[in-house]
């Protein structure tokens, strides 16, 4: 037995937590070893399954001729909705969704039919070649058209605070307005994809590309019609999801299952990019509303708010989607007496679905817009109006949902940003800028978030780990979340290694997996470290009692007394290194294998009163962009970006920065360059990267600064880190209020330029034009 002579106590200096451990997949994604659905070695008869879409919005289909689809090279087998042996609707929380067409035509790309060939190339092929009868109807293709005949997925919700209508009618000044804000389609690197592999009799294994592997097992199970415990899924990780896999990962898994069982071959059905792009929901577009009263000095004293989130053709989840809008309206501001109402219509289009940030964003936006709307009436700076109305002691730290601020941090970190950013200097030299600049115009925003971190679903918050303790001191480590990339699997390793006091490469965590941890949450809300990471702690403290008794009573010492440390479980002057009491635990006959779980504490919220605490905690953040725009042209360069982000105490810095990057990135390509587009007849025709522009490295800001604020949350989360997953994405509003800047120093900024999101340059060019003619006039 090795002893430990000059580290007698415990002591935390060698452990991996807090620091910036590298993404454990890092080494192998970038040589291209990192195993997605796609690279796993298939069994020789694997076949390839794609699906037939509509090419209307609405209508219904009388006749279906497939004779060509199943003559066409290589098709092994063709199936319709009438095929499906168990359930046909695979809408993840109401129904809404089915399989496959079932006589209505919900929206234009709809799958009617699945083929089943020998390759990929022949599968989609033949998907190409029915024939059928359709009896087009009128679709309903905006939410306007939705509004005027009350056409919902659910019903309408609403809740506020005070009397807003008095509110409005005293308060001394009213603004009232509209923003249409867009989707946004999730590019994935990784497209949808799953494999199915037939077990004996009725049992399947499936591996897919999804963020929600125990709802892709239960959709299976109930599309077969076999139990639950048949069916096991298996996903090491995702090339992205960002929301697009919650929920939309199962169709494809549920019917490359229905072929593996009727063909008893492995199946494979991975979407082409431009298939996958009209077939898959994306992020809600909106239409919202304000009418807000605030005084002279700039103070909101009310506001009515109504979102309107386009929802497709099916709930799918689109109910929590709209009320995190309208739990997002008043950002970090205390709106006074506040009616917030949330609408969700029903359109012939694609079921829209989660995408970082939930209707956070397309809620939040509706608050920037306020602020900016009181600046340009009150003649005061932007962030003196931003800071007089964030939620304070003075102002009321009550939400409209009557859920109270308990760690209200914006305000210190928001003077924070604006010193060490520059904010009023820079202001000033911009204002300089323009005055001598007659094309060119500058703009500076400077934007806080206030996100809140939770399910909505209060049943979601929970988690569970498995972990195991081998001879040899190696651990395994399985929990319930999914790793897309945003390094939760580096995180969970961090905290197992922390807790037994040993170094990363002791740990593997291993594919999620259903016959592991059952019952799983998705891996989503930015949930997946707060939830899991407890659950595995959870775990290791199970396995840390039961060695500390084991070492206890080994040496005579207290089991209080038992450290786990530097490789080493020690107490007094007793030091043993880990693995050596793994084994003596072994030959003591003490199980090394233990479950954890977690449940997130305090959160409720009451639907019929409206009222709650739906989140744990909020996380924060502010961004300042300064951006310059060319008014000939209507195009624009973000030129600057200061971060500072609230992630309690973070328990990777290299990975927290890496979210809040990219999470800015990907939301600054949503309000600039990301603009979906339909044709009349409800095809999406944005459907390729020719005709779809995301951020490109090009894009990326030239001065591009994030730091962390570095305070712990005040809750009892994982060792008092704050999730950081979607926060970050809200923060690129300021890109938006930055370009409205520039646009609106044309008019001296009086008023506040009626810009849509996204603000493409032709909308920017739009808005130039109108304030340019409203000015002549
Ligand atoms: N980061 C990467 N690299 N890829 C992703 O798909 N998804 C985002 C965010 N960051 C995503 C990502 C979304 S939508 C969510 S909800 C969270 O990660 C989910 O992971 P977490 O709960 O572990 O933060
Ligand atoms: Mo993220 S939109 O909650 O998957």
């Amino acid at each position: 037995m090795r002893k430990l002579i000059d580290q007698p106590q415990h002591q935390t200096s060698d452990s991996p937590l807090l620091k910036s451990s590298k993404h454990e997949s890092a080494v192998r994604q970038v040589a291209g070893n990192a195993r997605y659905v796609d690279d796993i070695p298939v069994p020789a008869n694997i076949a390839y399954a794609c699906v037939g879409i509509t090419q209307v919005a609405s209508g219904t289909l009388s006749a279906l001729d497939l004779t060509a689809v199943k003559h066409a090279p290589g098709v092994i087998d063709v199936i319709t909705i009438d095929d499906i042996p168990g359930h046909t609707d695979i809408g993840p929380v109401f129904e809404g969704d089915p399989i496959l067409l079932d006589g209505e035509i919900k929206f234009h790309g709809q799958p009617v039919f699945a083929v089943l060939a020998g390759t990929e190339e022949q599968a989609r092929y033949a998907a190409t070649l029915a024939t059928m009868d359709i009896a087009p109807a009128s679709a309903i293709l905006t939410v306007d058209q939705a509004l005027a005949v009350n056409s919902t997925v659910r019903p309408p919700h609403a809740f506020g605070q005070g009397d807003a209508g008095a509110a409005l009618e005293q308060a001394p000044v009213t603004a009232q307005g509209h923003l249409s804000i867009g989707g946004q389609e999730h590019l994935y690197l990784e497209g949808q994809v799953s494999l199915a592999l037939p077990e004996e009799e009725d049992r399947v294994m499936i591996y897919t590309s999804s963020q929600h592997p125990s709802e892709v097992q239960k959709l299976v199970a109930e599309v077969l019609g076999v139990k639950l415990h048949k069916v096991t899924v298996d996903m090491r990780r995702m090339g992205g999801g960002f929301g697009g896999k919650e929920s939309q990962a199962a169709q494809w898994a549920c019917l490359a299952a229905v072929f593996a069982m009727r063909q008893r071959r492995a199946v494979k059905m991975r979407l082409p990019r431009a298939l996958d792009m009209q077939v898959t929901g994306k992020r809600h577009p909106f239409e919202n509303s304000y009418n807000i009263g605030f005084d002279s000095e700039g103070n909101m004293l009310g506001a009515e708010i109504t979102v309107n989130g386009n929802c497709g053709n099916s709930p799918d989840l689109s109910d929590a989607i709209v009320d995190r809008a309208m739990f997002h309206v008043d950002n970090a501001y205390q709106l006074g007496a506040t009616a917030i109402t949330g609408n969700r219509l029903k359109t012939h289009m694609v079921s829209h679905t989660a995408f970082r940030g939930f209707g956070g964003p397309q809620g939040m936006i509706m608050a920037e817009l306020m602020m900016d709307v009181i600046a340009r009436r009150t003649g005061l700076d932007p962030l003196t109006v931003r800071m007089q109305n964030l939620y304070s002691e003075a102002k009321g730290l009550t939400t409209p949902y009557g859920m109270t601020l308990e760690q209200n941090i914006l305000p210190e970190l928001i003077s924070q940003l604006a010193n060490s950013s520059q904010y009023w200097q820079r202001r000033e030299e911009v204002i300089a800028f323009n005055r001598h600049s007659p094309i060119i115009k500058k703009g500076l925003a400077l934007t806080p978030v206030k996100f809140g971190i939770s399910f909505t679903a209060k049943h979601l918050n929970q988690a569970g780990a498995l972990i195991h303790l081998y001879t040899d001191g190696s651990i395994q480590v399985n929990h319930g979340g999914t790793e897309m990339g945003q390094g939760l699997h580096t995180k969970i390793g961090q905290i197992v290694a922390h807790e037994f006091g040993v170094e990363l490469d002791n740990i593997e965590v291993t594919a999620t997996r259903t016959d592991k941890v059952p019952n799983t949450s998705p891996t989503a809300a930015s949930s997946g470290t707060d939830l899991n990471g407890k659950a595995a702690q959870n775990a290791c403290l199970t396995l840390k009692a039961r060695l500390a008794a084991l070492f206890a009573d080994t040496y005579q010492v207290s089991a209080d007394a038992v450290t786990f440390a530097n490789g080493y479980v020690s107490a007094g002057e007793h030091a043993v290194a880990f693995a050596d009491v793994i084994q003596q635990a072994y030959m003591a006959r003490i199980s090394l294998s233990a479950t954890g779980y977690y449940r997130t504490p305090k959160i409720f919220y009451d639907r019929e009163k409206g009222s709650g605490r739906p989140f744990f905690y909020f996380a924060n953040g502010a961004a300042v962009s300064e951006v310059s725009v060319d008014t000939l042209t209507g195009e624009y360069t973000v030129d600057a970006v200061d971060i500072l982000h609230d992630v309690g105490t973070s328990l990777n810095p290299a990975i927290d920065r890496g979210q809040i990057e990219g999470g800015f990135i990907q939301g600054m390509g949503w309000v600039t360059t990301e603009d979906l587009r339909w044709d009349n007849n409800g095809k999406l025709i944005s459907n390729n990267l020719a005709t779809y522009k995301i951020p490109a490295v090009g894009d990326t800001p030239a001065h591009f600064n994030v730091a962390l604020f570095d305070r712990p949350n005040n809750e009892d989360s994982i060792y008092h880190s704050k999730a950081v997953g979607e926060p970050p994405f809200m923060l690129a509003i300021s890109v938006w209020c930055a370009i409205k800047d520039a646009v609106a120093s044309l008019a001296d900024y009086q008023q506040d330029p009626d810009i849509a999101v996204p603000a493409t340059p032709e909308r920017v060019l739009e808005a130039i034009t109108a304030l340019t003619e409203n000015q002549d006039a």
